[in-house]
């Protein structure tokens, strides 16, 4: 049974007291849902890969109350304390394990670098104070598959498999964080997200985009094929298909039966807070109309266009299996 908790005193209570003893709890915070374990504890940690069916390979995020809690297990350089300004908000440092780190190995997957972030959203932040360790949170879902950005996507996906959810309503941003790798001499983008890299690069200067092959080589969760609906995702679609269901932005492409309008005033951060919900509604919507497909119009690449394009080329890419 998975517990359904109210983000209340009571419920962050209760949630804070699952963690500590060991439990999976699933938690809202202002990008997606979060599947949540006590990140010093090996055996909670493994019980996160096995609910997910993660492989044991991608590395988790450690989630804190506040900056100092999070430089404590890492090794801050100036660039991490300059961004750290950008906390609580949807950026993930990735940084140097401090060596008295209680952070169990697992949650690195093995590498030398443990990705850090706080995050923006009141009831996260009071769940963290009270746990009073770091959270080893990825996104609360089957590994593959769309990130939950409300209670009830996480129970879709994992409902008997964790302890409970703490329902924080639905994410206001939408998409996952931006991961930043600060280990070398300039900061690396490996997972565009919240933070627009135009906000990381007022705070530090340049920053370098890692992309295809070198990105899921550094970051290891970066395979292609991620965040895919049941139906088939065709991107930058000019017109539509009679067999096709609408994933739309700013006015509709003439001819399409089924629409989900991201935004229609051409908003970018309504469009990146409603874009997994869209990929979800079509997936369900179109199943019944007997459509087969989904066609995405195109979205600009810039602010949070880069966060929506990296997550629907990967709803696009080919899947593995399916011999494309
Ligand atoms: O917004 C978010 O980041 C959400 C919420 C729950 O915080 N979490 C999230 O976690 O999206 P996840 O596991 O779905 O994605 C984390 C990404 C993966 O692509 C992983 O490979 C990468 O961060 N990552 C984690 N630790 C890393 C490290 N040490 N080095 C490089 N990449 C790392
Ligand atoms: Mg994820």
């Amino acid at each position: 049974m998975t517990e359904a908790l109210r983000s209340d005193e009571a419920g962050i209570a209760r949630a804070a007291a699952l963690l500590r003893g060991g439990g999976l709890v699933a938690f809202g915070t202002e990008t997606v849902y979060g599947l949540g374990a006590d990140a010093t504890n090996a055996k909670a940690v493994a019980g996160i890969f096995a609910a997910k069916g993660r492989p044991r390979f991608n590395p988790l995020i450690c989630h804190y109350p506040d900056a100092d809690c999070a430089f404590a297990d890492v090794i801050a350089n100036d660039a991490a304390r300059r961004l750290a300004a950008l906390w609580p908000g949807p950026l993930t440092l990735v940084l140097p394990w401090r060596d008295d780190c209680p952070v169990a190995l697992l949650t690195g997957a093995g590498l030398d670098t443990l990705a850090v972030r706080v995050p923006a959203s009141t009831s996260a932040l009071r769940l963290l104070r009270e746990v009073g360790r770091p959270v080893a949170a990825p996104s609360a879902n089957r590994s593959g598959r769309i990130s939950p950005t409300d209670a009830a996507h996480v129970l879709a996906d994992l409902e008997g498999r964790i302890d409970a959810v703490l329902d924080s309503g639905a994410c206001p941003v939408g998409v996952e964080s931006t991961v930043l790798d600060l280990t070398g001499a300039q900061p690396v983008m490996l997972r565009p997200g919240g933070v627009t890299v135009e906000a990381i690069e007022a705070l530090v200067g340049p920053v370098a985009r890692l992309t295809g092959l070198a990105g899921a080589v550094r970051s290891p969760g970066l395979l292609a094929s991620h965040y895919a609906p049941e139906l088939p995702v065709r991107i930058n679609a000019v017109a539509v298909g009679a067999d096709e269901a609408l994933l739309a932005l700013g006015r509709p492409l003439a001819g399409a039966g089924l629409v989900f309008n991201l935004s229609e005033g051409g908003v970018l951060s309504e469009a990146a807070a409603r874009l997994f919900l869209g990929l979800r509604w079509l997936d369900a919507e179109a199943a019944r109309c007997g459509l087969t497909r989904i066609a995405a119009m195109a979205v600009p690449e810039r602010g949070l266009g880069l966060a929506i394009n990296d997550r629907l080329r990967r709803a696009a890419a080919p899947r593995p299996g399916s011999g494309v």
